[in-house]
């Protein structure tokens, strides 16, 4: 009977990561990222790329207003230049409540809110979505294939159907990612809609792939900083778990095989 149990929950926990048990809502795709893993980094080029799609699509109606134009200059993201930083400030009309005017944003200054009705804040949607779940609550998922966040929000780009429904006077767009299956948000990616320098491929989905990365990095940008601690406190507890067991080999030695 306990056997059984077991057996089934193996058998349910197989079967819900081959994705058997995906319904058409909610399907988040398991796109890689460079960051994956605890060796992943984040890969400059490709940040650059993000705020280039962020910036001439999403910013038409999303905020990113926990962060500061100056980080996008920072080590370990898309290492904008000084130079680079304070022109691509300069764009954005910042509200400053000295002047009670709006001026060409600064370094300093973070990016302006969002202004399309219902559109949310997207600094943290990175690390507010999870893209996977269970088996059955257990989080298992997460902790082989990450939180998926990034992988939500790319699954949102790519997930329209071309499908849509007005209600109550609002049109609504299929999205097979959408945890309802219709979202508000207009399919906002096409082929081709944004030209990288570097001749990057500009399909929707790598463009999706290309501003998820970019919304991780807003959400988390001292990952790196935080694998790099993580990698020399578990070397650190490696070198101390061999220490400890040494010494305690060291101070029981004279009283093992006192008999002999
Ligand atoms: C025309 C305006 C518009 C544009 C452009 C737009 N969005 Fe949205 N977006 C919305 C609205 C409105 C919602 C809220 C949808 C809802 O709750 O049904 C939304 C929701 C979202 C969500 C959240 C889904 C959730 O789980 O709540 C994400 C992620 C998102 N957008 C990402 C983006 C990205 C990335 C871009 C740029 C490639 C973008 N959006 C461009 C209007 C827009």
């Amino acid at each position: 009977m306990f056997k059984k149990t077991i057996l089934s929950a193996l058998v349910a926990v197989g079967l819900s990561s081959t994705g058997a048990f995906a319904s058409g809502h909610g399907h988040v795709e398991d796109f890689s990222f460079s960051f994956e893993g605890p060796f992943g980094v984040y890969d400059k080029a490709q940040l650059q790329r993000g705020l280039q799609v962020y910036t001439e699509v999403c910013a038409a109606c999303h905020g990113l207003e926990y962060v500061a134009f100056r980080t996008l200059g920072d080590e370990g993201g898309p290492e904008l230049s000084e130079d680079q930083v304070k022109a691509y400030a300069k764009q954005f009309d910042i509200y400053d409540p000295e002047l009670d005017d709006t001026r060409p944003g600064k370094p300093v200054d973070k990016f302006p809110l969002g202004t399309y009705d219902g559109a949310p804040d997207l600094s943290l949607m990175a690390k507010a979505r999870a893209g996977f779940h269970g088996p059955m609550g257990l989080g298992i998922n997460q902790i082989v294939k990450g939180m998926g966040g990034p992988e939500y929000i790319a699954s949102i780009l790519t997930g329209f159907t071309g499908e849509e429904k007005e209600e109550a006077g609002k049109t609504f767009y299929e999205n097979h990612a959408f945890s309802t299956g219709w979202i508000a948000m207009p399919p906002p990616l096409s082929d081709e809609q944004v030209e990288f320098a570097d001749g990057s491929p500009n399909d929707v989905e790598s463009m999706a792939k290309d501003v998820a990365a970019f919304l991780m990095w807003t959400a988390e940008p001292k990952m790196m900083a935080r694998k790099e601690t993580g990698f020399y406190v578990f070397v650190f507890l490696v070198f101390f778990a061999a220490l400890l067991y040494l010494s305690n080999k060291m101070l029981w030695a004279p009283h093992k095989h006192k008999e002999d």
